[in-house]
């Protein structure tokens, strides 16, 4: 037996004002996101930001449906929209933003793992690593890429 350790490097923020401008646009993109939230069940109102090779960036909310299984989260509305719209083009960066009825929250918004499997997938289409920023009103993180919130992804097919 060989003990083994996994360690995971991010970054934090205290706001976006101490990020690059990149990552700042992005950052309030997916804040913007959120009005286009459609949560009548939760009230969390979830947005986020895919920035693509060519810099345009897409936006998604979260939806919801009287048949629960039917929504779809922010991420995967963005990720699946700017991948309809931009296939060629590679998912460079992704920003997420939520809170209760539309006002962030305090604590960094963390994907499920849903998510962070359709983020993984786009991060191997695109051959490149695509940066998870998760946006909170007291801290913000980001990680370099999908492996360092998805260890151990599956993409063997
Ligand atoms: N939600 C997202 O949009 N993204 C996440 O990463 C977690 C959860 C949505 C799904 C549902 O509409 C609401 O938040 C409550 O779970």
């Amino acid at each position: 037996m060989t003990p083994k350790e996994i360690q995971i490097r991010y970054e934090e923020f205290a706001s976006p004002a101490e990020m690059s401008a990149e990552d700042r646009e992005l950052v309030e993109a997916a804040i913007d996101a959120m009005k286009g939230a459609y949560a009548p069940y939760s009230h969390f109102h979830v947005g986020a930001a895919v920035r693509l090779s060519n810099g345009e960036i897409v936006k998604g909310a979260n939806q919801e449906n009287a048949a629960f299984p039917s929504g779809l989260c922010a991420e995967r509305t963005a990720l699946f929209s700017a991948g309809a719209a931009w296939p060629d083009k590679a998912m460079k960066s992704i920003a997420v933003a939520g809170g209760v009825y539309g006002r962030l929250a305090d604590a960094p918004a963390t994907p499920c793992g849903a998510c962070r499997q359709v983020m993984a997938q786009y991060q191997t289409k695109g051959g490149g690593p695509m940066s998870v920023i998760m946006a909170g009103a007291k801290r913000i993180w980001k990680f370099p890429d999908v492996d360092s919130i998805l260890p151990f992804i599956f993409d063997s097919i």
